[in-house]
């Protein structure tokens, strides 16, 4: 049984150059599909999945998953970092217009946008990307957060996608 992902540990909240941060991520990849390959189980994919990432992206000082409870209300589910708010309507923040839109949403600066719901003030950028099962609905958001300005690129939020795309294809 493997500890985790095989990769330098850095200090919480380093942020490196995009560079490094890319090949970390790829150095992490096969990892992260293999840990959860064929599960089948939400929970136990988004508990991984909040595990691995918190060790592959040390950037990030919030980590994990906010699960579609009803029609349009998102509940906090598996996560690494301080405690998150429970419960995120589809009407706030930026998880809810993930949610919403089912888009992405990268966003570089907290501050300048509209709504963002401040769990930990220490937070400056976030990405947060929807999660769909295998019939293309979304079941939940993966939410990082980031205490630098800029903290994800769009080429990271590229890959994180394309993981979650599959690790989650078993579900549903
Ligand atoms: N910042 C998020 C809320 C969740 S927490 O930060 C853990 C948002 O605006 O959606």
């Amino acid at each position: 049984m493997s500890e985790g992902i095989l990769l330098p540990t850095l200090a919480r909240g380093t942020l490196l150059p995009e560079s490094e941060r890319l090949a970390r991520l790829d150095e992490a990849m096969p990892q992260l599909l293999e840990a959860v390959r064929d599960e089948t189980d939400e929970v136990a994919v988004e508990a991984t999945l909040a595990c691995l990432l918190w060790q592959t992206l040390p950037q990030a000082n919030w980590c994990g998953f906010y699960r579609r409870v009803e029609a349009r209300v998102l509940a906090v589910g598996p996560y690494q970092g301080g405690m998150g708010c429970l419960r995120i309507p589809f009407e706030r923040g930026v998880c809810g217009a993930c949610a919403r839109e089912e888009a992405r949403q990268l966003v570089p600066d907290v501050h300048a946008f509209p709504g963002h719901i401040a769990c930990d003030d220490a937070t400056r950028s976030e990405l947060v990307l929807p999660v769909k099962d295998r019939g293309g609905r979304l079941i939940a958001v993966l939410d990082l957060d980031c205490p630098h300005l800029d903290g994800f690129s769009a080429a990271e939020a590229d890959r994180l996608q394309g993981l979650l795309d599959h690790a989650f294809r078993a579900i549903g």
